[in-house]
């Protein structure tokens, strides 16, 4: 695998998995069985094999190709899921761009305001990531290592904080910006969680100067956060929004009105891809009929409520979450990086973000048993890290 995958890059640890696992477990090639509290980057809401997905499996299972060429030749799965997510995103937005990847998305939202204003300057935020295609690595800033040595877009990169937002106003009154684009809840750059009054102090300075919010839901979108999108936390609405890892493909959602003429924005594979198109559907749904958005909330607040225990005890530092977009720090990255490797060791998939925090996303459908069997985990780990 280092030698065939250009790109190697694994976290503290190496885990090849096999296809076999349920619900919150995966097994490895070996037969290990891992909890998982990092759902595949938050791209695996319902766990492994759930039988709503098995469901579309089997439906597709004699379909080939599975990949067509989606913008240029229409598959009914293309249709139902933009049915689906019209169904869970603001009124204002009643349009959609499917497309390949998160990155894709956040570059089409990108262009779709560029052409929609006619200017050239987007803002964003300290510490966002919103992927690695150049336009996209524009306005990533979470880590230099991602950004250095590239050509970027015209940016300008203002604090993720009630100052930096009060901030935009004079930014946004000097200049003509195409565009202001947010992760409601920061991801990689450290899962960030902004108060009441920034995000309110963003929406009302943007509409001010007339200028589109793109609210970048890839990682906080499609319910993990207890709401189908982190944005509805703080009761603003953006004109433009991207998600992606738990909707299986990534998207941008608008108004019609906003989106360009015919042939600006396009890909083969786009709103192509049968399985993936008709598994996003199917986790809406079974987000729905298991009432999973209020479940999150509650074993949100369940698990936020052991972290801090364990912040009481000295521990951790920092715990915090929205519904089950949680996460904690350690004192150093050494520190963070060796605690996901002990978890490792003892049965637990975690993933870091930020300089020193770790992420705890397990899938939707964790009971209040996996829970306290993944915090003790995590606990028997920073014990040892911390020689507590
Ligand atoms: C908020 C956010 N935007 C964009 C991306 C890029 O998505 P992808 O990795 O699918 O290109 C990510 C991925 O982690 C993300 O968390």
């Amino acid at each position: 695998m280092k030698k065939l995958n250009g790109g190697f890059y694994p976290p503290q640890y190496t885990v090849f998995l096999s296809r076999k696992g349920e619900g919150c477990y995966v097994e490895d090639v070996k037969g290990r069985k891992y909890l998982d509290f990092a759902s595949q980057i938050c791209s695996n809401p319902l766990g492994y094999n759930h039988p709503a997905m098995i469901e579309v499996v089997k439906e597709y299972s004699f379909t080939a190709p599975v990949k067509v060429a989606g913008q240029d030749f229409f598959i009914e799965e293309h249709v139902r899921l933009l049915e689906e997510l019209m169904k869970i995103t603001p009124k204002s937005i009643n349009s959609g761009f499917l497309i390949n990847s998160g990155a894709e998305a956040v570059e089409n939202a990108l262009k779709i305001c560029y052409k929609f204003t006619g200017r050239r300057l987007g803002v964003g935020f300290e510490n966002a990531f919103h992927g690695r295609t150049l336009g996209a690595l524009s306005f990533t800033k979470s880590k230099k290592l991602y950004y250095e040595g590239f050509p970027l877009l015209d940016s300008v990169t203002i604090e993720f904080s009630e100052q930096g937002a009060e901030r935009l106003e004079k930014v946004l009154s000097e200049n003509k910006a195409a565009f202001v684009i947010i992760e409601p809840v920061q991801g990689e750059g450290g899962y960030n969680i902004p108060t009441m009054k920034m995000m309110k102090t963003v929406r009302r300075v943007t509409k001010k100067y007339k200028v589109p919010l793109i609210c970048d839901e890839i990682q906080s979108g499609m319910g993990r956060t207890g709401e189908w999108w982190a944005f509805q936390h703080f009761k603003i609405v953006p004109e433009v929004m991207t998600s992606a890892k738990a909707l299986q493909v990534g998207a941008v959602l608008a108004n019609k009105k906003m989106f360009p003429e015919s042939g600006v924005i396009s890909s083969t594979w786009g709103g192509g891809h049968r399985i993936d198109l008709a598994m996003a559907v199917a986790i809406i749904r079974t987000i729905k009929k298991e009432k999973l958005l209020k479940h999150n909330k509650r074993m949100g607040k369940v698990i936020l409520g052991m972290l801090k225990e364990l912040e009481e005890q000295e521990l951790l530092i920092n715990a915090r979450g929205l519904g089950l977009m949680l996460a904690f720090d350690l004192p150093t990255k050494k520190a963070r990086d060796e605690v996901v490797k002990e978890n490792f060791k003892r049965g637990l998939l975690t993933l870091g973000c930020g300089e020193k925090s770790i992420r705890v996303i397990p899938p939707y459908i964790i009971t209040e048993l996996e829970a306290a069997e993944g915090i003790e985990i995590i606990t028997q780990s920073l014990r040892k890290v911390l020689k507590q």
